[in-house]
């Protein structure tokens, strides 16, 4: 071996959410040699997908793969010897918009899987609606639900995603897997077949390995453009926005779920134990293409007014958002939550997803290129499996991963028939001068 080259089994590019489980799952299945690189030289990666205060866990989906997989993944997070306190039971607050949308189907999905849900017509007061001694909805909730209707899922809430990165890096360690942060993956070395065979580094060194998984979120499709997965794994900015509360502010939303509207996209967390809540806009996000000539090459635009607040280990990390999205945020909070409509900003964020156009996930082997392995695409609802989705790729590099799955999560699939969370929104483009950090 020349100098400078590291050997392993397999090398997984980027330490988010997919390249950890990938790690985890394949170490704990009697690999030895596994490496991971991430570009950031702090991990968890600030600018990672998987990086922040809070996602959501919930089963309700409208396509039942994905309800019955939330389950499974609800049984780790709940282990409590395995990932602490990170996950919350808060419930989640499913808006119910009329037959066949998603919150019905999800709430359809969610009942044949025997979750615990409490159905809420509009006006409710009490969590069962038809017996007025059972628990009062808090005040906020009651106004949530005073012209809308909605179920709660009661075996649903959220994860402090930053923390969980935190212990599955020191899971992938104490298992024996190498972690090397400050890698710059710059491309993929091939073998005499033109196979991959490794991948070299912006500062010139090398790693060799059977297999190499990339998973570098919404970087994957710019750094590796001979794979040609612009159209498959795009990479959309979404916008954040946290609130700081008062202590009794605090007090008054400390037991609401979590609460989403699916047609409108707008969700809001519950206060975490700083008393933040944490808003968005689940949609088709913003596109960037600096080079209209290219395909896709994203950038990820740091605003220089927040970008020193590097504190990962709590999820903060500030970026300047577009105006426009801002104000759209602005306006689902005045029409949710108003006691908290006229709060500034504590802290603003563009975060990206790698959005398939089905909302399905882009796990297996490329199919022009058996040295690599694709773990991307979280389309904005990955997180939550952090504990079991590497299982998908380690079937996916052992070749035992079901038919049926092989399809569904081929990058070079026809857009799968299965319901989408944000159908028919458009993606806008991002325009750097009008990037803002508060309204
Ligand atoms: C605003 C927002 C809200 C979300 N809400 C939820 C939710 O409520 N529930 C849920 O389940 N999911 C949610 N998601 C989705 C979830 O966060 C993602 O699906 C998941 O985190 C994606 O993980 P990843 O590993 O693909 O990417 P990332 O976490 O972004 O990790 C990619 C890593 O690759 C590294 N990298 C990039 N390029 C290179 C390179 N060239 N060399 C080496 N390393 C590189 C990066 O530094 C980074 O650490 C949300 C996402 C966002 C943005
Ligand atoms: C929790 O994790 C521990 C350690 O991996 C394991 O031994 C135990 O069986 C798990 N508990 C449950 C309830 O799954």
């Amino acid at each position: 071996m020349a100098t400078g080259e590291h050997e392993s089994d397999v090398v997984i590019v980027g330490a988010g959410c997919f390249g950890l489980s990938t790690a985890y799952h394949l170490l704990k299945r009697g690999y030895t040699k596994v490496t991971v690189l991430d570009r950031s030289p702090v991990l968890p990666a600030p600018e990672a997908a998987s990086t922040d205060i809070n996602k959501i866990v919930r089963s309700s989906y409208a396509d039942i793969f994905y309800s019955k997989f939330t389950r499974e993944a609800l049984v780790e997070w709940k282990n409590t010897s395995e990932w602490e306190h990170c996950y919350h039971e808060s419930g989640v607050l499913v808006l119910l918009t009329g037959e066949g949308s998603y919150g019905d189907l999800a709430f359809e999905n969610d009942r044949a899987l025997g979750v615990r849900t409490a159905h809420l017509p509009a006006g409710s007061t009490t969590l069962v609606p038809s017996d007025p001694s059972s628990p009062r909805l808090s005040s906020v909730v009651q106004n949530l639900l005073k012209d809308k209707s909605g179920y709660i899922n009661q075996d649903a809430g959220w994860v402090h995603s930053s923390r969980a990165v935190e212990l599955l890096l020191d899971k992938v360690k104490k298992l024996g897997g190498t972690i090397v942060p400050g890698k710059t993956v710059a491309r993929l070395s091939k073998d005499s077949s033109g196979k991959t065979a490794g991948v070299k580094c912006a500062d010139g060194s090398e790693y060799i390995a059977e297999c190499v998984v990339l998973a570098a979120g919404a970087w994957t499709a710019s750094a590796f453009p001979e794979l040609k997965l612009e159209e498959s794994c795009v990479a959309t900015a979404q916008v954040v926005g946290k609130i700081q509360l008062t202590p009794e502010e605090g007090e008054a939303y400390r037991s609401n779920p979590v609460y989403l509207d699916l047609d409108s996209g707008f969700y809001m967390f519950p206060p975490n134990d700083e008393n933040i809540v944490k808003c968005a806009i689940h949609a088709a996000g913003f596109t960037h293409r600096p080079d209209p000539t290219s395909a896709s090459t994203p950038v990820f635009p740091i605003s220089s007014s927040h970008s020193d607040d590097k504190d990962t280990s709590k999820g903060h990390f500030e970026t300047a958002v577009p105006k426009a999205a801002l104000e759209e945020l602005r306006t689902g909070l005045t029409s949710t939550f108003p006691a908290l409509a006229n709060k500034p900003w504590a802290g603003t964020r563009m975060c990206w997803y790698t959005d398939s156009a089905d909302e399905d996930w882009v796990i297996g082997f490329h199919p022009r290129d058996a040295g690599v392995v694709l773990a991307t695409a979280g389309s904005g609802h990955a997180l939550k499996f952090l504990p079991i989705i590497g299982r998908l790729m380690a079937d996916a590099i052992e070749g035992k991963m079901p038919e049926e799955l092989v399809k569904r999560f081929a990058f070079d699939r026809a857009q799968n028939d299965v319901p989408v969370s944000r159908p028919g929104k458009q993606q806008r483009k991002l325009n750097l001068d009008d990037l803002v950090t508060t309204d």
